[in-house]
């Protein structure tokens, strides 16, 4: 058997109503928190109103930080890491999607870190051990509260970039399905589809051992067999894919993701289409291109645990989501600049593939989901 390694440091807390009953556990961790948010959700759901009852209750000071873009980038870091430092914070507490849990990773590291956040893009060398996280994920998808990945834009580049380090993985995350309650039944099946793209792409990456598609394979049966469910609006369904999310990120923290993530983050940057929609915009036309090339084998593995490549669409359509380019306004002269996007969003992704695709690939890839 191929070499396993399996690093999972996050204790977990799964049950409704899990934030009142464990969220007071965060004063083991520091004496002022930051909580790190976006700015809708938290207050739209009556979550603030909750957290600040029970920090108050539990006499823990706290501060907010807001402020975090639907796609934060690095100058959104570092505003949060300045506020951080103004209010004297020392424990991350990160509640929401992927956005507000990756940039609590990042505030936690670079106020213990000097420089930029640039500075630590790629695997990142800290010299000192980040802010302790808490993560709340509020989304079913992102899987960060148990990665050391953290993905934020380098507007400078026009690209999206990881920051990797097991530093940065949460100490503590707190998973309470009640959340969901409040989510778009839209936003179900996009961040859904983001954690399917998640074990999709970390059973096919080469650095995929038994435990990282033991937890890839689980997720994914949770996820096909819930997700239509759990947006039409089904609770026990909609608990069932958000385990599946934290199962989809301990499949990657092991393997990383591959090309799926590395061509979605092109429609991000270029139109702002929500990650998890755009994910699953190009993934029946890249399981297509890998069962074609070099990965017949592995297809066929994963069509035995999901459904058939050509069935895939259909799925994806009955959760509400785009499969074409044209569906989501894009133009036939914009494929170019695609192209060129998705090269520089699979860089890292192509060290977990078998081959380098060449440009002729994503231009066949990227026309064909036009
Ligand atoms: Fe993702």
């Amino acid at each position: 058997m191929d070499e396993i390694y399996f690093f999972a440091p996050t204790k977990i807390y799964f049950r409704r109503n899990g934030i009142e009953n464990y969220l007071p556990l965060v004063k083991n961790y520091g004496k002022k928190v930051l909580i790190v948010s976006g700015k809708n959700f938290i207050y739209k759901s009556g979550l603030f109103e909750k957290i600040k009852n029970i920090f108050e209750k539990e006499k823990i000071d706290f501060s907010i930080f807001s402020n975090v873009k639907p796609e934060p980038d690095v100058e959104n870091v570092e505003e949060g890491t300045e506020f951080c430092e103004k209010e004297n914070c020392d424990l991350i507490v990160a509640i929401g999607g992927g956005s507000a849990l990756d940039v609590g990773k990042c505030i936690a590291l670079r106020v213990k870190n000097q420089g930029n956040l640039r500075d630590y893009f790629g695997e990142a060398n800290l010299k000192n051990q980040p802010l302790p996280i808490i993560a709340v994920p509020t989304t079913c998808g992102t899987g960060s509260e148990v990665t050391r990945y953290a993905v934020i834009i380098d507007e400078k580049e026009k690209t999206k970039k990881t920051v990797a380090s097991e530093k940065i993985i949460p100490v503590l995350a707190i998973l309470d399905p009640d959340v969901l309650d409040f989510l778009p039944p839209k936003l179900i099946g996009a961040t859904g589809m983001d954690a399917f793209s998640h074990s999709v792409e970390s059973y096919l990456a080469t650095t995929s051992d038994y435990m990282s598609k033991l937890f890839a394979i689980e997720s994914l049966k949770l996820l096909y067999e819930n997700l239509k469910r759990a947006v039409e609006g089904d609770k026990q369904a909609k608990e069932k894919i958000f385990l599946a999310s934290t199962f989809a990120g301990y499949a990657i923290n092991r393997t990383g993701t591959i090309i799926v993530h590395g061509i979605g983050y092109s429609l991000t940057i270029k139109y702002g289409i929500h990650h998890g929609t755009a994910n699953a915009l190009f993934l029946p036309y890249i399981l297509e291109f890998m069962k074609e090339n070099k990965y017949e084998k592995e297809i066929e593995e994963l069509e035995n645990i999901i459904c058939r490549t050509s069935e895939l669409k259909n799925f994806i359509i009955k959760l509400g989501l785009p499969i074409k380019l044209r569906e989501i306004g894009a133009k036939q002269q914009d494929i170019e600049e695609l192209v060129e996007l998705s090269i520089k969003g699979c860089e890292r992704a192509m060290k977990r593939m078998k081959f380098n695709l060449t440009k002729q690939d994503f231009y066949r890839i990227i026309n064909h989901a036009y």
